[in-house]
């Protein structure tokens, strides 16, 4: 199975997938409105006051833009989109209509990102289940490191690969006997999500479109990037979830190990 034939699986299974997002659009609207952000405490403490430094932000795989536009409340003096599936992208153009944010969206693969944009990002921004979709992370780092301004950053907030191998029902960590290698390199073919995320869809699971994932180590992200001309500013693992990953597990046990990462890196000025 082909980089491209993966992913556009993977746009098929979104498009699924956004009918659960699209039903959070009202809500979502009114909480930005009232100036909301559904940044999480270490990407605000990461990224801080955008108004002093972020004329645009770029946010790839940026799903139905409720980060993207919580970037902007943050202080992003412009908006940009990028994602594969045209359900979500159409989700978030519906949301900056509503709020007249200065965004644009792209309905493309993040690896096919319009180079009319390259060399102008203040911020790159990224995660929270993002990279797992993606089949080509060299490429994919090459994409960050065009489209970011001489001096810009880039920020990534990520799931941490070693929740990837634990058994998403258990009370304590344990391997899952699917997902049970943090080495693994092999793509999984699935259908359907977990309960605790988009849950059952109007169709039965095996009628759902075939979705491939895979998870990075935190080695192989840092090292694309590096190679790809970014340099190291700052990175740490922290205890926050993003999304209800292990419901069985009490936070007494789950809080022992990370959930999460940052890593921001910077490309040199001229
Ligand atoms: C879990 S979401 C990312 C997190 C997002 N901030 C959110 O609020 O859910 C994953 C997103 O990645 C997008 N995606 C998956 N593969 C992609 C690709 N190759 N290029 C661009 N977007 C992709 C999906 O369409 C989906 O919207």
């Amino acid at each position: 199975m082909d980089v491209s034939a993966m992913h556009q699986g993977n746009r098929l299974g979104w498009n699924e997938g956004a009918a659960r997002y699209a039903e959070r659009v009202e809500e979502e609207i009114a909480f930005l409105r009232g100036g909301g952000n559904a940044l999480l405490p270490p990407e605000l403490r990461f990224l801080g006051d955008l108004r002093a430094w972020c004329r645009r932000a770029i946010h790839l795989q940026c799903a139905a833009g409720e980060d993207t536009l919580s970037l902007w409340n943050l202080g992003a003096g412009e908006i940009i989109g990028i994602d594969i599936s045209d359900a979500m992208i159409d989700l978030a153009r519906r949301k900056s209509a509503a709020l007249g944010a200065p965004a644009r969206w792209f309905r493309s693969d993040v690896l096919a990102t319009p180079h009319e944009l390259d060399g102008t990002a203040d911020l790159v921004y990224t995660g929270k289940g993002a990279l797992n979709w993606l089949h080509d992370i060299e490429s994919w780092a090459r994409v960050v490191a065009r489209l970011l301004a001489p001096g810009g950053r880039f920020y990534l907030f990520e799931g941490h690969p070693i929740t990837w191998i634990f058994d998403q029902e258990g009370a304590a960590p344990q391997l899952d006997p699917r997902y049970g290698d943090y080495f693994s390199e092999r793509p999984e073919p699935d259908q359907g999500w977990p309960a605790t995320y988009i849950g059952e869809l109007s169709r039965p699971r095996e009628e759902l479109a075939v979705k491939w994932e895979r998870q990075w180590s935190l080695g192989a992200v840092i090292n694309v990037l590096i190679a790809a001309g970014l340099r190291v500013e700052r990175f740490e693992e922290h205890p926050d979830r993003y999304w209800r990953q292990f419901p069985n597990m009490p936070d007494a046990v789950a809080n022992k190990f990370p959930h999460t990462y940052s890593l921001l890196m910077r490309k040199d000025g001229m």
